[in-house]
């Protein structure tokens, strides 16, 4: 199992790169393009973020439970995002129809809203936002990236999400 994943990031690998030499635009090309990002080949632009977000996180409840979301609420957006993947796959287990977020959107999702709606990390610390990641990596390493150097995160620093009242926190000091 793990090889053959492996032999199939491989493959993709190659093809991302072939398509990349020639861009030719095409449905294949673009499933196999979204494959790649999905796997963490190739990275969201900001853009695809957003429109990933409103689309992987409004299967089960409308937008509005995020553009809600505030730090009165609750913890920040990394360890929701962390909560509803792992809330995801269980419903997975139990033989939903869902598709298991990977670590690649959940990266990009997170900092989607971080962007939009707003980003209260610095008011929690790193300490504790990690143990409430309970040992999901990537998304610890995000929290251990500076917010200058998430740039989805910093591509949208300046927008709100309709809906929103946007939670504004200086991050530089
Ligand atoms: C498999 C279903 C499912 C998916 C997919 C999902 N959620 Fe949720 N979400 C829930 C459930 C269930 C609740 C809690 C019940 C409720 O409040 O309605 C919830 C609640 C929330 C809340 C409110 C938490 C609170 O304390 O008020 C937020 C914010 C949220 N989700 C964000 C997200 C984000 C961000 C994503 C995408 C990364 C996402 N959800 C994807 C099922 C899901």
């Amino acid at each position: 199992m793990k090889i053959y994943g492996w032999i199939v990031g491989l493959v993709l690998f190659v093809i991302v790169a072939a398509i990349g030499a020639v861009a030719i635009p095409n449905p294949l090309g673009a499933q196999i393009l979204a494959e790649a990002k999905y796997r963490g080949y190739l990275s969201y632009t900001p853009d695809e973020a957003v429109t990933l977000a409103y689309k992987r996180c409004t299967t089960c409840h409308p937008a509005d439970k995020m553009l809600k979301y505030c730090s009165r609420c609750g913890p920040p957006f990394i360890v929701v995002s962390h909560s509803m993947k792992k809330y995801t796959e269980l419903m997975i287990q139990k033989g939903g129809a869902f598709k298991p977020f990977s670590d690649a959107e959940v990266i990009a999702i997170t900092q989607v809203w971080n962007g939009l709606v707003g980003n209260w990390e610095p008011d929690w610390g790193t300490k504790d936002i990690n143990k409430l990641l309970q040992g999901d990596q990537a998304l610890i390493r995000l929290a251990e990236t500076p917010i200058e150097k998430r740039p989805i995160e910093m591509a949208l620093k300046n927008k709100q999400a309709p809906g929103s009242h946007k939670e504004d926190r200086m991050i530089t000091p």
